[in-house]
């Protein structure tokens, strides 16, 4: 708050949470640019009744994130965190026909939850594996679906059929809590969940009973409603459960590329230029 007062641009990060309260006792600000794609700790609305620009990092972080939600998917499916737990513990005392049995990939079906451009790049990774997938989004894209091999599903029927479900959804209020009870309720008893998208579209409770009650196989999230997740959090003592800590976009190139992305952004922003990724363009000049 203190840092902010003189300031007439801000760069900050999806942990700071940029509500009324710092854009008012910020008078100069002009521009806010964070090193994200996702902007739900930026009160847009609030800014843009005080004409200060928002912008973010959208593209350079597709490719990446779609890497890690795969690496997760493939880890749950074949349960890697357990495997090395078992060594590390002293379990492998000799090949069994049924140690550490996980579940198939190819072939399986992948349910997409919210189709831009994450989802649609988790779909091309889908092919790869033959994977059979459906996907679920505000609009259907029709024009996408013989190329990307999917099909659009209603989200109830995209949660009965699929081996998989990984969501790619921002989180806005239509998708806050959007997993709840009813959601795991409606999967295969065989299915694992995936979330590298924003921790509040699950209900973590609901999630954490689904995963004790094995109503679902398992999980894998790199994102929590809370983060950094607490180190006595129950979720973290689930067997069943892999969490990664929010690292979708965190190789090399693609973290530079955001850092460079949110700078050329603020710079242009206060140069009155229009930047080029900006979420409430009806402020530029
Ligand atoms: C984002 O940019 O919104 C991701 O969650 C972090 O890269």
């Amino acid at each position: 708050m203190a840092g902010v007062r003189e300031a007439d641009g801000l760069i900050c990060l999806l942990t700071d949470n940029i509500d009324v309260g710092l854009l008012d006792a910020a008078e100069h600000l002009r521009v806010v640019s964070t090193m994200a794609v996702g902007y739900d700790h930026i009160d847009v609305a609030a800014a843009t009744e005080r004409k200060i620009i928002v912008t973010n990092t959208p593209g350079v972080l597709t490719e990446t994130t779609a890497d890690l939600t795969f690496a997760l998917l493939l880890s749950a499916a074949r349960r890697l965190p357990e495997s090395q737990r078992a060594i590390r513990d002293g379990h492998w005392k000799s090949w069994s026909p049924t140690f550490l049995l996980g579940h198939d990939v190819y072939g399986a079906t992948l349910g997409i939850v919210g189709f831009g451009a994450i989802g649609q790049a988790v779909a091309r990774r889908a092919r790869g594996f033959d994977m059979r997938v459906l996907y679920n989004s505000r609009t259907a894209r029709p024009e996408l679906e013989t190329g990307l091999g999917c099909t659009y599903v209603a989200f109830d029927e995209l949660l009965e059929q699929s081996d998989f479900v990984t969501v790619h959804v921002p989180l806005t209020p239509e998708t806050r809590h959007m997993f709840d009870t009813a959601a795991f309720q409606r999967m295969k008893t065989t299915a694992i969940f995936i979330n590298t998208a924003r921790g509040s579209v699950v209900v973590e409770a609901d999630l954490q009973r689904a995963l004790e009650s094995k109503s679902i196989a398992a999980a894998a999230i790199d994102v929590a409603e809370s983060e950094p997740m607490a180190e006595h959090d129950p979720l973290l003592q689930l067997p069943n459960l892999l969490v990664t800590p929010h690292i979708g976009s965190a190789s090399v190139r693609t973290r530079a590329r955001m850092a460079d992305m949110a700078v050329d952004n603020l710079l242009a922003a206060l140069d009155g230029r229009p930047p080029d990724h900006c979420v409430n363009p009806q402020v530029l000049p």
